[in-house]
């Protein structure tokens, strides 16, 4: 049976793909960026995943604006780097899974989960970007890559509840594919930035930080914050972070939070990684013996 181990969260600015490309990474600014990601890395090539699936926005790259799917799921053996307007990231082609991608897709759609399948597709930043700070640079991508591209550019976005419970579904469907697979989700995009308009520039570290703590400890509450209340607080761009429920429902109730990092900035984002692995509920307190018969333990 394939099985979602882990999830990851990542931030996907375009620049830090342009340092990686440039050598820039020794950088005092990039090092800072790049740093943070080193112990992802080292996770990340010790699990080896066979599969991961890649929650991430297009940023009106492959779709332009006149077709937006809410939510994309590429079904294709490859997806070709974009150029994105300085020529293609020198990045290796992403190698898809096709079987268990239309078994993903056949298996959330009879869930009514209406998602588009998607057999052809560029890919832009927001899906190269977090591969790079996952993988670094190698000849060719370790594992094979699912990505499921979700609109948050053009409103109106799906909600943060919508979003969760794609996830829980998704992991239903990896859990029905019979070949054993190891699966790592990932949810990218964020955290808090604007990039134009007259609040340009704004970073929210404490909207972040209780972002992710609720991210590991107390999902449910995030998946009732409405699109509003993230570019509120987050900047018009910030409700990229709706992606990373996708990825916290896809993963148990109970996950240990093996990392995070954050730094501010990169370009005009806050910067946000981390690493939840999936753990088993904790165990129901010990029935206590009344009188000879055990009472049922409250639950955990
Ligand atoms: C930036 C961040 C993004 O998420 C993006 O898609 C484009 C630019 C930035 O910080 O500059
Ligand atoms: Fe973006």
């Amino acid at each position: 049976m394939a099985k979602i181990i882990a999830g990851v969260g990542t931030s996907h600015v375009p620049a830090i793909g342009a340092a990686l490309d440039n050598g820039k990474t020794e950088e005092t600014y990039w090092k800072r960026v790049f740093s943070g990601y080193e112990e992802s890395k080292r996770w990340i090539a010790e699990i080896k995943p066979d599969v991961c699936i890649v929650v991430f926005n297009d940023h009106a790259t492959a779709f332009s604006v006149d077709v937006v799917p809410t939510f994309a799921l590429g079904c294709a053996d490859e997806f070709i780097p974009a150029d994105e307007g300085w020529g293609p990231r020198p990045v290796p082609v992403v190698k898809g899974h096709s079987a268990l991608a239309a078994h993903i897709a056949q298996s959330v759609i009879l869930d009514e989960f209406d998602l588009t399948v998607v057999n052809k597709m560029e890919v832009d930043h927001g899906l190269t970007v977090p591969l790079s700070l996952m993988f670094g640079q190698p000849e060719e991508w370790p594992c094979k890559i699912i990505p499921l591209a979700v609109n948050v550019v053009l409103f109106p976005p799906p909600t943060g509840h919508r979003c969760f419970a794609l996830g829980e579904s998704i992991r239903k469907a990896v859990e029905s594919y019979p070949e054993d697979l190891k699966v790592v989700i990932f949810g990218t995009g964020g955290m808090s930035h604007q990039i134009s308009g007259q609040r340009a520039g704004l970073i929210n570290s404490k909207f972040d930080k209780a972002f992710l703590d609720n991210l590991t400890a107390n999902p449910k509450k995030l998946t009732q914050m409405k699109h509003v209340e993230y570019m509120r607080e987050a900047g018009a761009e910030g409700v990229e972070m709706v992606m990373w429920l996708v990825m916290r429902g896809a993963l148990n109730t109970n996950v240990e939070e093996v990392y995070r990092f954050y730094t501010v900035p990169a370009s005009n984002t806050a910067v946000g990684n981390i690493i939840l692995e999936n753990r088993p509920a904790p165990r129901a307190k010990k029935a206590a013996v009344v009188r000879g018969k055990a009472k049922p333990a409250t639950r955990a």
